[in-house]
C-alpha cells in the first residue's frame, strides 16, 4: 500500500481510538513488530537504491508522525481519566469506616450520665460470685425454689461459685463497705442457664440501683424512676408500680412504663430493701430505709431503638452496629 494511503487510514483510526486498549491495538497494527509501517521499513533492504531513496524518507516520516500522534492521544486519554478522579471540594464528604462505641456501652453511658445527675455513683462488682452474695445475703432461703427461679450457671471448681444471675449481689457488697446515706448504680453482665431466643440471652446486661438513707420512701423511688426514664427515652413516660415478689425487697414491685402513647411495657423489678438484707450487711433495719431496682439493660436498649432481637447485640454484625 502506498505511504499516503496508510497515513490517511491510520489517522482516521487514531481519531476513533478512545480507550487505552483500542489505542494499544492501533499502535500494534501500524508500529508494532508486525505493524504495517514497520514492515515497509523492513522491506526497504530488498528494494533498489532508487526505491529506497523514494520510499525511505517518506516511510521514516510516517513512522515519526504516527509515534507522535500516538503519544498525543495517550496523553489525552490519561488526562480524561485523571479528570474523573480529581477532587471536587464542593461534593459531600465520605464518612471513613472507623470503629465506635457498642450500642450497649452507649446505653451504659446514658445510665451513668442521667443517674449521675441525680447524685448516683456508678460502681461495679465481680461476675464470678459466691452463693453468699448472689443469694444468702439477699434473703433467698436455703433450698428455696427462688434459687431456681433464676437458672444458675454453677462453676464446677472451685465449688460454691457461680456466674452471678443478677447485679443485686453488688448491693450487699457495697453496703458492707459503705455507710448510708448512699446512692449507687451498678451496670454489669449477668448470666442465666437458658436457651437463647429473640428475647433471651444466656448472658446479658442489667443495671441495678440502690438508694439508702434515713427516710428514703417508695415515693422517692417512683420519682427517681420517672425522672430517669423520661430522660432516657427523651419522651413523656408514665410509670406504674404493680405488686410483685423478690426475696430481697418488701414490698416488691414490677415497674411498667408507657412511652408516649405506646403500650404498657414491663421494664424492671424493684422495691423497698428487705430488713433481712440490711441485717446481713450489719445495718440497723430500724434506722435505715431504702429502695432497690434492677432492669435489663438490653431490654431498655431494645425499647429505645426498636430492636426486635436481643441476639443482634452480640453477633458483631457490622451492618447492625454501624447504625448506632
Ligand atoms: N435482681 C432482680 C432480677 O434480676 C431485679 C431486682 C433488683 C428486683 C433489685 C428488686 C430489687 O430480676
Amino acid at each position: 500500500m502506498d505511504i499516503e494511503a496508510i497515513r490517511a487510514k491510520a489517522s482516521g483510526e487514531l481519531e476513533t481510538a478512545d480507550t487505552g486498549s483500542s489505542l494499544l491495538a492501533w499502535h500494534g497494527a501500524y508500529l508494532g513488530r508486525k505493524g504495517e509501517v514497520t514492515m515497509i521499513l523492513r522491506s526497504l533492504g530488498e528494494k533498489s537504491l532508487e526505491e529506497k531513496k523514494r520510499l525511505g524518507p517518506a516511510a521514516q516520516a510516517l513512522k515519526r508522525d504516527l509515534e507522535a500522534g500516538y503519544t498525543r492521544k495517550e496523553r489525552l486519554l490519561k488526562g480524561a481519566a485523571d479528570a474523573h478522579q480529581r477532587i471536587d471540594v464542593t461534593m459531600p464528604g465520605i464518612r471513613p469506616d472507623t470503629g465506635h462505641v457498642h450500642p450497649l456501652t452507649q446505653v451504659i453511658g446514658d445510665i451513668r450520665r442521667i443517674f449521675g445527675g441525680m447524685g448516683f455513683k456508678t460502681v461495679e462488682g465481680p461476675e464470678l460470685e459466691t452463693e453468699g452474695y448472689n443469694f444468702d445475703k439477699l434473703n433467698f432461703p436455703k433450698n428455696h425454689p427462688a434459687r431456681d427461679m433464676q437458672d444458675t450457671l454453677w462453676v464446677s471448681a472451685p465449688k460454691g461459685l457461680l456466674m452471678r444471675t443478677h447485679t443485686s449481689p453488688v448491693q450487699a457488697r457495697y453496703m458492707e463497705k459503705n455507710l448510708p446515706p448512699l446512692q449507687i448504680i451498678v451496670p454489669g453482665r449477668v448470666f442465666r442457664n437458658e436457651a437463647t431466643d429473640a428475647s433471651h440471652e444466656a448472658n446479658f446486661y442489667q443495671f441495678e440501683g440502690l438508694m439508702v438513707g434515713k427516710d428514703v420512701s417508695l415515693a422517692n423511688f417512683k420519682y427517681v424512676i420517672a425522672e430517669f426514664s423520661g430522660q432516657f427515652f427523651e419522651r413523656d413516660v408514665d410509670v406504674r408500680f404493680r405488686p410483685s415478689f423478690f426475696p430481697f425487697t418488701e414490698p416488691s414491685v414490677e415497674i411498667d412504663m408507657r412511652i408516649g402513647s405506646g403500650p404498657w411495657l414491663e421494664m424492671m423489678g424493684g422495691g423497698m430493701v428487705h430488713p433481712n438484707v440490711f441485717k446481713a450487711v450489719n445495718y440497723d433495719p430500724a434506722n435505715v430505709r431504702g429502695f432497690a431496682f434492677g432492669g435489663g439493660l438490653d431490654r431498655w436498649a431494645m425499647v429505645k431503638y426498636g430492636i426486635p432481637d436481643v441476639r443482634l447485640f452480640y453477633n458483631n454484625d457490622a451492618r447492625f452496629l454501624r447504625q448506632f
